[in-house]
C-alpha cells in the first residue's frame, strides 16, 4: 500500500511487515536476517538449553506407524511445545512480537490467523529433516511456517544445519539454501512449500511454529 493510501485508513505501515508481505506474496517466503535482538535470541538460547538440560524435550513424532529407526531417519529433532500461560519474560516477549506480526497480517491482507503454536527444537550433530510440507491430513490449519534460529553468535556456513526450500518456478525447481544464522527468521506458506533441514555438525537450535486459522 502507498504512504498516501496508508494515511486515509488512518494506519501506521510497519516497513519491516511491509517487506515480509511483499517477498511472501512475491515467492511465499521471506527471511528477515537479524529479526530477533542479540539480546532477545541470547535469552531464548539460554532458556531453551535450560529446558533441555531439565529433561523437558521430547523425541519429534512424525507419526506412530514407523518404527523408531525410521522416524528417526526423516527427523532427528527434539522438541518443547510453549505454554503460554507458562512463560518466562524473553518467551513473553517472543509472543508479543509474533502477536504484533499476526495483527499485521490480519489487518493489511485478511489472513485469518486465529492463533499460534510455538516449540523449540534441538537437532543433536549429523540429524535432519527429510524434505516435507507441514500441513497435516488430521490438521490443515497451519498457513505460515515461522522459524527463529537461537543459534550461537559463531555460527558459520561450515557448521552446516541449512534449511533448504523447494520452490517451483514455471517448470524448474529452485532449492534455496539459508543458513541458521542466530535471530533470523524465517517465515513461508505451509500450504506451498516443501522444505528440509540439513545435518549439521554442532547442535542446531531454533525456536519454531505456525500461524493458525480457525
Ligand atoms: C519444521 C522445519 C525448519 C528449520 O520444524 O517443520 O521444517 O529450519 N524446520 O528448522
Ligand atoms: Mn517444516
Amino acid at each position: 500500500m502507498s504512504e498516501e493510501l496508508f494515511e486515509q485508513v488512518g494506519f501506521t505501515p510497519d516497513a519491516q511487515f511491509e517487506k515480509i508481505i511483499s517477498d511472501l506474496m512475491d515467492r511465499q517466503y521471506s527471511v528477515v536476517p537479524g529479526y530477533l535482538s542479540e539480546t532477545l535470541t541470547e535469552a531464548l538460547r539460554s532458556l531453551l538449553t535450560a529446558r533441555y538440560e531439565q529433561d523437558q524435550f521430547k523425541k519429534a513424532a512424525i507419526g506412530n506407524h514407523l518404527n523408531e529407526q525410521v522416524r528417526s531417519g526423516i527427523r532427528g529433532d527434539f522438541i518443547h511445545w510453549l505454554n503460554r500461560s507458562d512463560l518466562q519474560a524473553p518467551e513473553q516477549a517472543f509472543f508479543t512480537e509474533i502477536d504484533r506480526l499476526s495483527a499485521y497480517l490480519n489487518r493489511t491482507c485478511f489472513m485469518g490467523i486465529a492463533g499460534a503454536e510455538f516449540h523449540y527444537a534441538l537437532y543433536p550433530p549429523q540429524t535432519c529433516y527429510k524434505r516435507h510440507l507441514d500441513v497435516f491430513r488430521n490438521d490443515d490449519r497451519r498457513r505460515l511456517s515461522v522459524i527463529t534460529y537461537l543459534n550461537p553468535p559463531d555460527w558459520t556456513r561450515e557448521d552446516g544445519g541449512q534449511l533448504v526450500i523447494y520452490r517451483q518456478e514455471g517448470q524448474e525447481e529452485t532449492a534455496i539454501e539459508i543458513d541458521p544464522l542466530p535471530g533470523q527468521l524465517v517465515l513461508l506458506e505451509s500450504h506451498t512449500l516443501e522444505h528440509e533441514v540439513k545435518p549439521s555438525r554442532r547442535p542446531r537450535l531454533s525456536l519454531t511454529g505456525w500461524l493458525k486459522t480457525h
